[in-house]
């Protein structure tokens, strides 16, 4: 919790006073938004939040920073945290089934960083499986496609509900482990491909840059 806090309160002195802001969800992010809330409260800097989730909606109202929407502004920074970075700032993400809009605003930013702890560090993607937000009617039809790739997939359940997991979007989550990753790109494209698939976790070439929290300190990796 303290590398995620220290990375987090780090990523908020990225933002500038005008600046529409992608908000992350997670645990990371929720370090960001809250310090990002106390920035406009001390300075008065005057910034909009774009959210990627109801989690980051309710946060950054309970936090006092103004939202906005994708329809009306573009995005300057966005910040989000990750399951996995690879050594070329690939990541996986969807911990939270929130990765369809992460990957809308993130990918829609001038500029996406992206706030982990050293523990996501990964020298290959594919440890984790992907998250893959499939429409509820397809299901059947998705797995099918997706074991014929060779992937596992999972439908993933809800906690404290019964029956899967719902997204904030009404579609359900299938988690998908696959033996190897080897080109991470080709695997996001492949699954996007499926009808019946919203989006998959595995956000390629997106991050501009990634800081970790290690040990006490933030070390940063920017895409060349
Ligand atoms: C949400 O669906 C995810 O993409 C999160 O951004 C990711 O799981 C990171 O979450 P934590 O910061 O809680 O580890």
């Amino acid at each position: 919790m303290e590398l995620k806090r220290i990375v987090g309160h780090e990523a908020a002195k990225l933002v500038q006073d005008g600046d529409v802001v992608g908000l992350g969800t997670g645990s990371t992010t929720h370090y960001f938004i809250k310090k990002l809330g106390e920035r406009v409260k001390e300075e008065e800097i005057e910034i909009m939040g774009i959210p990627t989730s109801y989690q980051s909606f309710f946060l950054a109202n309970e936090s006092g920073i103004p939202i906005t929407t994708l329809n009306e502004h573009d995005v300057d920074i966005a910040v989000d945290g990750a399951d996995e970075v690879d050594p070329d700032l690939n990541l996986i993400k969807g911990g939270g089934a929130a990765h369809t809009m992460e990957k809308i605003v993130d990918g829609s930013a001038a500029r996406f960083v992206v706030i982990v702890d050293s523990s996501k560090m990964v020298n290959q993607l594919g440890s984790i499986p992907v998250p893959v937000e499939v429409l509820p009617e397809a299901l059947r039809v998705v797995q099918r496609r997706i074991e014929i790739m060779e992937g596992a997939p999972s439908l993933r359940m809800a906690e404290r509900k019964d029956g899967p997991v719902v997204t904030d979007n009404g579609n359900f989550v299938l988690d998908v482990a696959f033996e190897e990753i080897g080109n991470p790109w080709d695997l996001e494209v492949e699954l996007n491909s499926i009808p019946g698939v919203v989006e998959n976790g595995i956000f390629t070439g997106l991050a501009d840059e990634v800081l970790v929290g290690t040990e006490g300190k933030v070390e940063s990796f920017k895409r060349i």
